[in-house]
């Protein structure tokens, strides 16, 4: 872990990535690609250019779940601030902190030193935002961690107030599938103390071409996105991909409740990974699965959440019932309180 400060006096910067590539690093590559179904982990969509893409991909007009959560937000920060009170901030998966401000906004008005840490595997618009909201909010105190989920839950700063709120927004939860999801949970309940808070923010089940369309924009930006994951792998694993080779392929699968998001090979090929020695065959036709989004059932979800010790305070829905924000607490569970 390495801790720098910023000329800024109320930015703390903590970056955990690790600059060089080791093969250790890539075995998640290697892994999915020898799966009988191709995978890849949908953390290489975020280099710096995935990253932009991913924001343009929430103001596109199919793309339904970033308005219609910020829509709640908008609606229902108050009530947030009010169940909570005063309390310290961190958020995974911050990206441009675009619907954080509508809780910085209704935490401000509380009158206290507001300190928020937003933590992102994409350095360049972590530094971007904190700069931003450096500006914008004259009291607010950052710390701004680069790194992975795993990495930030591993390394979280103390709190500095008696109160913490671990917020994960954008339903990020669904890219992670059941059993992925419920390891997930357990590291945030071990890494917040009995009394804190979390609030997810989760895409619940709906009807299918909403969905789909969600994911297949006229636009083709997430296709862009989808594509871009090959040239972020030829760039960190000195891989061969030809963007012109693949093309992007997301449908809803209705038996799992959720969309899958694949790249199919255009040709019979072979790709190599300079950096991992390795190298991987594709038929034409074939698929690699880049990304699972799954959409939820809010009662199923919620006893999962009790059942893992977290105690729901508020639950808000969208009028059409598209999208959820949980706010919930951590409860002592067995063995870790007296
Ligand atoms: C980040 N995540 C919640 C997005 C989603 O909807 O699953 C990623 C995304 N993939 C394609 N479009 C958006």
């Amino acid at each position: 872990m390495r801790i720098e400060y910023c000329e800024h006096p109320r930015l703390r910067w903590i970056a955990l990535e690790s600059p060089q590539v080791t093969v250790a690093e890539g075995l998640d590559v290697i892994e999915g690609l020898s799966q009988p179904q191709k995978t890849l982990p949908c953390r290489y969509f975020y280099d710096d250019r995935g990253s932009a893409l991913f924001e343009q991909i929430c103001d596109l007009p199919e793309y339904y779940p970033t308005r219609t959560e910020q829509g709640i937000l908008e609606q229902y920060a108050r009530a947030i601030t009010q169940l909570t009170g005063a309390c310290e901030l961190v958020e995974l998966g911050s990206g441009s902190s675009r619907k954080t401000r509508l809780l910085l906004e209704a935490y401000s008005e509380l009158d206290y030193e507001l300190q928020y840490c937003p933590i992102d595997v994409s350095a360049g618009i972590l530094k971007a935002t904190a700069l931003d909201l450096l500006g914008q909010y004259p009291k607010l105190k950052l710390c701004g961690l680069a790194g992975t989920y795993e990495q930030a839950l591993a390394h979280l700063p103390p709190a500095e107030s008696e109160n913490r709120m671990l917020i994960f927004l954008g339903s990020t939860i669904g890219n992670l599938d059941e059993a992925a999801c419920d390891r997930f949970l357990t590291r945030i309940r071990q890494a917040l103390q009995p009394g804190e808070f979390f609030l997810l923010g989760v895409d619940l089940q709906k009807s299918i071409p909403i969905i789909e369309a969600a994911y297949n924009d006229a636009q083709g930006v997430t296709a862009q996105f989808n594509l871009n994951m090959l040239q972020h792998l030829n760039r960190q694993f000195q891989a061969n991909f030809d963007l012109h080779q693949f093309a992007h392929w997301a449908f809803y699968n209705p038996i799992q409740h959720q969309i899958e998001m694949h790249l199919r090979s255009l040709t019979a090929q072979t790709v190599q990974f300079k950096a991992l020695e390795y190298e991987v065959s594709l038929e034409a036709g074939e698929t690699i699965q880049t990304e699972i989004s799954r959409k939820f059932h809010l009662p199923t979800l919620i006893s999962k959440l009790e059942h893992l010790a977290f105690h729901p305070l508020g639950t808000w829905t969208d009028s059409q019932g598209w999208f959820a924000l949980l706010l919930c607490q951590r409860q002592c569970s067995s063995g870790d309180c007296p």
